[in-house]
């Protein structure tokens, strides 16, 4: 049966775990030759080793220009194009706004929003000489509005998606399509919340339209779709999956609530 990415050759930034590694698991079943790489070697390595030769690890720091250099390098060498770039490598971190230091938003800053910067920028001139291709951005609700204690975090997704825009602009003529997936939580590693928290998890979800985290394969889903040719006019475009949870508030007492 012929896969949705047949001939497809991507590279999925924290593939090691998480959305990145259910991204890399579904798009090598979906056909495509995939680039693992993340900073986690053991956990990347052991993701791509039971995906088979369709896969294979890279070391990436995505705020490294030489490891961009030399990651599109690898996949061009040894699957001999680059066609889809999922720039989903991220962290988070929660401070008050006046207690964030410029060292620590610039830490998340460099991963997040330089880091695919550096992925878009680095990978351009490889999409282009397969003659086109996607990159899936990948944001965040948070870089739709504003909550307190993320303001690195917010500030860093809120950027993605400009950067989602101007390189959907930049780059439509060479056949390079643009996309930005805005996850709302997900069921991953990052979506533990800090140790000392009072916040109650279970409470925040019961409160929402539907009243469960996202797994990370529905997200994978998400990015298939704006990876995959079907997608082929889609460009600048923002998919927000966040079981409606920023579509709007579902209120007590009001007609229409589910009780
Ligand atoms: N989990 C959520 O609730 C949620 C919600 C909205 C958006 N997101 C976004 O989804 C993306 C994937 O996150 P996840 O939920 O799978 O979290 P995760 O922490 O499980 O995975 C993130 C991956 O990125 C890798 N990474 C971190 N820094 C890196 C660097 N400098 N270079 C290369 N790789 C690096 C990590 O090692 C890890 O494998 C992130 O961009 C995150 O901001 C997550």
């Amino acid at each position: 049966m012929a896969g949705r990415l047949d001939g497809k050759v991507a590279i999925i930034t924290g593939g090691a775990r998480g959305q990145g590694e259910a991204e890399a698991r579904l798009f090598a079943a979906e056909g495509a030759r995939v680039v693992v790489a993340d900073v986690l070697e053991e956990l990347g390595r052991a993701v791509a080793s039971s995906i088979g030769e369709a896969a294979r690890f890279e070391r990436l720091d995505v705020s490294s220009e030489e490891d961009w250099t030399r990651v599109v390098g690898v996949a061009v060498d040894h699957f001999g194009s680059l066609t889809t770039l999922v720039n989903n490598a991220g962290i988070v971190a929660f401070s008050a706004f006046e207690e964030t230091s410029l060292e620590e938003y610039m830490r998340v800053i460099n991963v997040n929003q330089v880091g695919t910067f550096l992925g878009m920028r680095s990978s351009i001139a490889a999409l282009s000489e397969a003659g086109g291709g996607s990159i899936v951005n990948v944001a965040s609700v948070e870089g739709i509005r504003g909550s307190n204690g993320l303001v690195s975090y917010g500030s860093s997704k809120w950027a993605i998606r400009g950067l989602s825009k101007i390189g959907s602009v930049e780059f439509a003529r060479r056949g390079i399509r643009v996309n930005t997936l805005l996850p709302g939580s997900v069921a991953t590693p990052m979506s533990a919340l800090p140790p000392d928290t009072e916040v109650d998890s279970q409470a925040i979800v019961a409160d929402r339209p539907i009243q469960r985290a996202g797994t990370p394969e529905e997200l994978a889903q998400a990015a298939l779709f704006l990876a995959a040719d079907e997608s082929s006019y889609i460009s600048g475009a923002e998919l927000v999956v966040d079981g409606a949870w920023t579509a709007g508030s579902l209120i007590r007492g009001m007609p229409g609530h589910p009780g």
